[in-house]
């Protein structure tokens, strides 16, 4: 049997997944989303030419890889629609390897509309959303009336379905929001749209999988989001709606548990947050602007500026446990480089006691007083270095120390975004 690896965010996204499942893509046959949406936002640099991917899987640029949907991944029609246009218009072949579920949830306009008239609603306690509907198509799924792609088959069978269940959306936008309604007739029109190019690229995706995988030919499982995002091992209620654990990569796409062989973690070198929610390490003053300025820490999604700090291991450290990670992946070190110190979380004090892991609560993670160590930086630039000789003793040092603090193997180190610009020390799929 081939052996499959699950890469996935450890910190609270943007980890530089999208980076490193490129550069890992040419090794396997497919790359195969297993959870959240076009809330997403996956940034490749080839040769100094970025693209960012939302909905469609990190191995698109590389011309013999598969690209699969799984069902935990909720579908915006239009949205992916819209991204696969975009890369065919440079020249990227995308639709004749693109694999998507018949049962990935549909999501639809009103979701969208629910989501931000929620958030507005919410006003200073608002969860920060990416406001792309994701909270909403996954109480559909959860409350079982939720479309999904398969309904684009039969047009008047889904509109009956519409009908229904925009009653009830639309008693909530229009009563309880305040919103303006959303037209059966607009819905109906992008469906047709949809049905013509969706359809052709809708497929039992499980049994394709399984047919690779038994054919020997290696799965590479793309999460989204970050551990510290999860619906139910997060910050809630500040996290996103669905699983971003590795283990959801079965579910998700129904390859069974034994089937995930090899989890890779991505953290990066300090750590970032983009919308509401506890933060312990957060530098709110000028180590969290420098690591903003030469992190260029702007969502690649939305564009809003990302909350900086310096890497909280407690943190890391329960990412670790809830993904089962076998190997890290440190990215950004080169953001580091040119600092006189540098600090690492080493834990947090909360009532008089000393934590070693992010607690649950929301409110308790708030109070979180960080503990830090402190550790002398390095001059020298890191970037693009490839070769752990290379790397300034310090750099080696602080990397070193994270590896003995969180007892799991760092095996990969990025030094910038460019695809070759990745310091393998044991090469994930040839250490399994
Ligand atoms: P993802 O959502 O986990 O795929 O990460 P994003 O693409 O949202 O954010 C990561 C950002 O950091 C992107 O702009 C990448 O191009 C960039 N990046 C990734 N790895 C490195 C690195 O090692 N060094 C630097 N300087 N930038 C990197
Ligand atoms: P990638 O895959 C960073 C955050 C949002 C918000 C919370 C809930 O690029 O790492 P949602 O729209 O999902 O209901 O928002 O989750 N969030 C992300 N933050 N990277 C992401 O994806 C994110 N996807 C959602 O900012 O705080
Ligand atoms: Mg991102």
């Amino acid at each position: 049997m081939a052996k499959n690896i699950v890469v996935v965010g450890t910190q609270w996204g943007d980890e530089g997944k999208g980076k490193i499942i490129d550069w890992l893509a040419p090794d396997t046959h497919a790359v195969v989303r297993f959870h959240g949406g076009h809330n997403a936002g996956h940034t490749l640099v080839i040769n100094g030419h970025k693209t960012i991917l939302r909905l469609i899987p990190s191995g698109i640029l590389h011309p013999h890889i598969q690209c699969y949907l799984g069902n935990g991944v909720v579908v915006s029609p239009s949205a992916l629609l819209e991204e696969m246009d975009a890369l065919e218009a440079t020249g990227v072949d995308v639709q004749s390897r693109m694999h998507i579920s018949y049962a990935c949830p549909m999501l639809m306009p009103y979701h969208v509309a629910i989501d931000q008239a929620r958030e507005r609603a919410k006003g200073a306690g608002k969860i920060g959303t990416t406001g792309r509907g994701i909270g909403p198509v996954y109480e559909d799924k959860v409350a079982r009336r939720g479309l999904r792609l398969q309904d684009l088959f039969d047009l008047s069978v889904l509109e009956e379905k519409l009908k229904e269940t925009l009653e009830y959306h639309n008693f909530v936008l229009t009563q309880y929001f305040k919103e303006p309604a959303i037209e059966l007739g607009s819905l109906m029109e992008a469906a047709l749209k949809h049905q013509q190019r969706l359809t052709p690229l809708l497929k039992d995706v499980s049994a394709q999988l399984h047919d690779a995988y038994h054919a020997k030919k290696t799965l590479l499982f793309e999460g989204a989001q970050g551990a510290l995002l999860d619906i139910d091992h997060g910050t809630y209620p500040f996290v996103t709606s669905s699983n971003c654990v590795a283990g959801y990569a079965s579910p998700g796409t129904g390859m069974p548990p034994q089937s995930l062989h090899y989890v890779l973690g991505i953290a990066k070198a300090y750590s970032t947050r983009v919308g509401s929610g506890p933060y312990p390490t957060e530098q709110i003053n000028e180590t969290g602007d420098r690591l903003c300025e030469r992190g260029h820490e702007f969502g690649s999604n939305t564009g809003r500026k990302r909350r900086c700090g310096w890497l909280d291991l407690p943190a890391l450290k329960r990412s670790i446990e809830l993904n089962g990670v076998n190997g890290l992946c440190i990215t950004k070190l080169d953001v580091l480089d040119g600092f006189d110190s540098v600090k690492i979380c080493i834990g947090y004090e909360l009532d008089g006691q000393l934590l070693d892991r992010l607690p649950y609560s929301a409110q308790d993670a708030t109070r979180c007083t960080p503990v830090y160590e402190t550790i002398e930086g390095w001059q020298e630039s890191t970037y693009g270095v490839c070769d752990w000789n290379a790397l300034p003793s310090q750099a080696k040092a602080y990397l070193d120390y994270i590896e003995d603090r969180v007892g799991c193997p760092i095996d990969l180190v990025s030094t910038g975004p460019e695809r070759h610009q990745t310091l393998v020390k044991r090469h994930p799929l040839r250490s399994i």
